[in-house]
């Protein structure tokens, strides 16, 4: 890169990567739930938001992994994405598929993201997911605030 080039893309990052953007990018969120489980996520590209882990740690398949994107949707609501939530699962992942699938995500192969396989992105509209669960999540709101 030469020095001018240097020098263009210094001032690009500084007009569009000011300290707000920065913390906004760089910031991840989470709730964990020791004994139950966790859900990891962080702004991403067009200020949506990438899903970047859910795990529970009790009992699977007793509505835990619901509950805990369902908080989440909950403490995004001060400041939503700008359209959607994404993320990717190994597409062996199987059952994070028939997750991801009930909650309301779409769900599609895409290749070349793991070394190791395939990847699955699964995408769904913020506002769509609120709808879809509205009365569940009013129930939440009540329980965790
Ligand atoms: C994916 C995961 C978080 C789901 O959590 P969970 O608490 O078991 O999920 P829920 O009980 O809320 O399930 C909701 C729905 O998802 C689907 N689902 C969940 N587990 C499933 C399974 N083993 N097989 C088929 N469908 C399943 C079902 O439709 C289920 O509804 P139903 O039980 O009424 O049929 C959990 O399996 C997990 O921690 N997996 C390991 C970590 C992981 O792979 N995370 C994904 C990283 S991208």
């Amino acid at each position: 890169m030469s020095a001018q080039d240097k020098d263009l893309f210094k001032a690009f990052m500084e007009e569009h990567y000011d300290e707000q953007n920065r913390i906004r990018y760089d910031k991840i969120d989470f709730i964990d739930e020791p004994g139950v489980g966790k859900i990891v996520w962080r702004r991403g590209t067009g200020d949506n938001v990438e899903l970047l882990d859910i795990e529970v740690t009790s009992q699977r398949r007793t509505g835990q992994g619901t509950i805990l994107l369902l908080r989440m949707l909950n403490s995004l609501k001060q400041n939503p994405p700008d359209s959607s939530i994404f993320g990717f699962t190994r597409t062996k992942n199987t059952i994070a598929q028939e997750f991801y699938s009930a909650m309301g995500f779409t769900v599609q192969e895409i290749t070349g993201l793991y070394p190791e396989g395939s990847a699955t992105l699964f995408t769904a509209e913020y506002d769509m997911l609120c709808v879809k669960w509205k009365d569940q999540l009013a129930s939440v709101r009540k329980i965790y605030l």
